[in-house]
């Protein structure tokens, strides 16, 4: 089967795709047929070495976390899938290898897909949705009526955690390109402000939780935006962000955590069409890796790009 993985942590220049033998899924595992699957900028930083500490030095190493697809063999111990069932989820930090014909991975990793979620859409929601919930509902515990600034608000967590705010019935505010503003406000923002010229006396004090996706703001910044008693959200790990998240409530840095309710939020607001992501291109297997280059190197197309089995 063909899987896109890589010898040695660097750019984009060590992908390939080869061809690999099919494994056996062994305890508690499932082997899934991958119908589609979603870049995230995690990939090119995994592979860039950056988070080695946490990603080990085994190679061949594959590339890519979220996926959807059908189960086509399981494991000893596992009872909550059978062949056939379809799924769709992320592997861990570490496992990776989602841009691939076949994915072996831990059976807790996954959940059923819904009939009325499509492969590509299923695909596209995991760890943009994950982490958007993780922040909002886990840990800023958002309530109806209040605010939320959020920061790269088009961006994939962004969007996710625009329109989770949105359903919880938060008003919002975001900053994007001026160029996406009307984007912006379709998505149901009050107010969509240009990151280019943002200063934080338009709308000081203003915010319930600030969630800072594109890791554009300062912890002053954030300070400034928050009402008394708030709370800013990080998920780009910087050391200032992470470092005042251990001495202040205040300050928190987020990582995705799939828990059962989050899964279950998830899947219903997507039923629901308030949770829709948007799709920037559809690209087979075969003809992914020059796709996954261009959106590292340039950030096009804007929405999420899908890989699907070859043609
Ligand atoms: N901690 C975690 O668990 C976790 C999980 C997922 C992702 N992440 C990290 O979170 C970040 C965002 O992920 P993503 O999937 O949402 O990426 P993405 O889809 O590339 O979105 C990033 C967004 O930020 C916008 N942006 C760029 N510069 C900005 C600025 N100065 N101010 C405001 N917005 C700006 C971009 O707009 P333009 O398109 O106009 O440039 C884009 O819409 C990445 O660094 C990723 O690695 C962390």
């Amino acid at each position: 089967m063909k899987r896109i993985q890589y010898d040695r942590y660097g750019g984009p220049e060590q992908l390939r795709l080869d061809e690999v033998p099919l494994a056996e899924p062994g305890r508690g595992q499932i082997r899934v047929r991958v119908m589609a699957a979603s870049v995230n900028p995690m990939d090119w930083v995994i592979r860039s070495g950056r988070v080695r500490f946490m990603t080990g030095s085994r190679f061949p190493r594959g590339l890519g976390h979220d996926f959807a697809g059908r189960v086509d063999a399981v494991g000893p111990g596992v009872t909550r899938f059978k062949l056939g069932d379809e799924v769709f989820g992320a592997t861990g930090l570490k496992p990776a290898g989602t841009f691939a014909e076949v994915l072996v991975t831990d059976a807790s990793t996954a959940v059923i897909k819904p009939p009325g979620l499509s492969f590509e859409i299923a695909a596209a929601l995991p760890i943009v949705s994950i982490t958007a919930w993780t922040g909002l509902m886990d840990k800023a515990r958002l309530r109806q009526g209040q605010s939320v600034f959020i920061s790269g608000c088009l961006g994939g967590v962004g969007r996710a955690a625009v329109q989770l705010a949105r359903s919880r019935g938060a008003t919002v505010i975001g900053s994007c390109a001026a160029a996406a503003r009307d984007e912006a406000l379709a998505l149901g923002l009050s107010e969509a402000i240009d990151y280019r010229s943002f200063t934080v006396e338009d709308v000081r004090k203003r915010f319930d939780v600030v969630f800072d996706t594109a890791g554009a703001l300062s912890l002053n910044q954030c300070d400034a935006l928050l009402k008394p008693g708030g709370k800013a959200l990080h998920i780009v790990n910087r050391p200032a962000t992470f470092l005042r998240g251990l001495v202040s409530s205040r300050h928190e840095t987020v990582f995705g955590t799939p828990s059962e309710a989050g899964w279950a939020g998830i899947i219903a607001a997507a039923l629901k069409g308030e949770l829709a992501p948007k799709i920037g291109e559809i690209v087979p297997l075969t003809e992914a890796i020059p796709a996954i280059i261009r959106l590292e190197t340039t950030g096009l197309p804007k929405g999420k790009v899908i890989i699907v089995p070859p043609a």
